[in-house]
């Protein structure tokens, strides 16, 4: 674990890399390209997960939606990589940024087999809310992070 490390990318060449595993993991086993990226991408924070070679192992997003919430987006690890507390470290950088812009709840939408992942982290399971591409049920979630906050120093 204390060979990777969490960044915020900001060469074009790790900018590339993160995308490149966003679209990989979440769109290409479906045969879709370019909805990879939104228009919310610009103004969003943005964390990834890199080995000491700089290869990137794990890639998420955050949005503000308001003054007091936030949105999760685009959590995508390494189909090789799960479950070594990767997704862990990347959705904790997230919610650390989050408080520092004075987000107090997190909201997401959860694909079905990423729901005990959110939950394992707090997130409540509020209902099912859309099919992506015809096959890939998702869930609300949310998670009021002054729990989280409550934990710092
Ligand atoms: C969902 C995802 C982000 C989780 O990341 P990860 O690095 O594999 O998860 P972690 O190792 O940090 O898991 C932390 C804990 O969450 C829970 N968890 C994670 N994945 C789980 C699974 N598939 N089933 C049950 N519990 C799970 C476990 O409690 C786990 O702790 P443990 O391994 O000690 O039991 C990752 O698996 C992934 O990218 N999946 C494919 C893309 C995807 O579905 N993204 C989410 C879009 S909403």
């Amino acid at each position: 674990m204390n060979t990777v490390k969490v960044l915020t990318p900001a060469s074009s060449a790790e900018w590339a890399a993160y995308y490149e595993l966003r679209w990989r993991i979440l769109r290409a086993p479906w045969q879709q390209t370019g909805c990879e990226r939104d228009e919310t991408d610009d103004s969003s924070i943005h964390r990834m997960l890199c080995r000491r070679d700089g290869k990137v192992l794990a890639v998420g997003r955050l949005h503000r939606l308001d003054e007091h919430s936030g949105q999760i987006r685009y959590m995508a690890v390494e189909s090789s990589c799960e479950r070594r507390g990767y997704g862990t470290l990347v959705v904790t950088a997230l919610e650390q940024a989050a408080i520092e812009i004075g987000i107090e709840k997190i909201i997401l939408h959860a694909r079905e087999r990423a729901v005990p992942f959110y939950q394992h982290h707090g997130y409540k399971a509020i209902e099912p809310s859309f099919l992506l591409f015809d096959e890939i049920q998702h869930y609300l979630m949310t998670k009021n992070l002054s729990v989280v906050r409550q934990g710092f120093p």
